[in-house]
């Protein structure tokens, strides 16, 4: 289960760089930002059909999704029937923030991306007024303080969630046996967390502060 835990994650690590970093074409401008997202949807044509990378994507995020999940209902469950009985007295040794915040992130981070997808996917949610080209869609939202907020808070989740994952992955994987592995797990876990934390956040703030209009 931890590995299955594991491995679905690091496919959520790569989606989540990837996406990170293509948000980052908003900087660019609306022409960068329209060719890109036209991009995502002509990528691998003709071997593909329209949106057929879209579509594959989706279907491993999906899959994914539904694994990570049920790993951590099943790990959760084992962890609570393990005992019979609740301790007395419960004090975790050595919990961080980031591990005691992780069911419950994830949890977050999950009616986020519902969220997310109702605004910027279907356009079901569309606090911008008009649904028009997808430059427009995100400046139009991220101008608003209330949206940005939301997406601030979903992003930290996910850099607590992202931290608090990779290192947890490096112990299943093995890759903590030694004091310079940890140290070196951690510094990775750290890097992945904070680097696509950043990258998220600064196209909502640049929008909400007007340096991309
Ligand atoms: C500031 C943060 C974010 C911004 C500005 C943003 C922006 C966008 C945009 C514009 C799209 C639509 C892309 C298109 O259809 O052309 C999208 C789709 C999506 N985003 Fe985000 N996103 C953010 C954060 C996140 C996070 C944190 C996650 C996941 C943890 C996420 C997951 C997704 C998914 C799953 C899709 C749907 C892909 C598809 O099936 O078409 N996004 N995002």
């Amino acid at each position: 289960m931890k590995l299955l835990m594991a491995v679905t994650g690091l496919i959520f690590v790569g989606f989540v760089a990837l996406h990170a970093y293509g948000n980052l074409m908003v900087l660019g401008g609306a022409d960068t930002f329209n060719t890109y997202a036209h991009h995502l949807r002509t990528f691998g044509q003709p071997m593909l059909p329209y949106e057929g990378f879209l579509w594959v994507l989706r279907v491993v995020l999906l899959v994914s999704l539904a694994l990570h999940v049920y790993s951590a209902l099943s790990l959760w469950g084992r962890a609570n029937g393990a005992r019979s009985t609740r301790y007395a007295v419960k004090k975790a040794a050595a919990s961080s923030l980031a591990s005691r915040t992780m069911r419950y992130g994830g949890i977050a981070l999950f009616f986020f991306i519902v969220f997310h997808l109702l605004h910027l996917t279907t356009h079901t949610i569309h606090p911008q007024g008009t649904v028009a080209t997808p430059y427009e869609n995100v400046v139009g939202s991220f101008e608003l303080w209330w949206v940005t907020l939301i997406y601030v808070v979903a992003v930290l989740a996910l850099g607590f969630h992202l931290f608090h994952g990779v290192w947890s992955a490096a112990q299943t994987l093995g890759l903590t046996s030694t004091a310079a592995a940890r140290a070196r797990a951690k510094l990775l876990a750290h890097l992945v967390g904070g680097l696509i934390a950043l990258a998220f956040l600064i196209p909502p703030l640049a929008i909400l502060v007007r340096i991309v209009k």
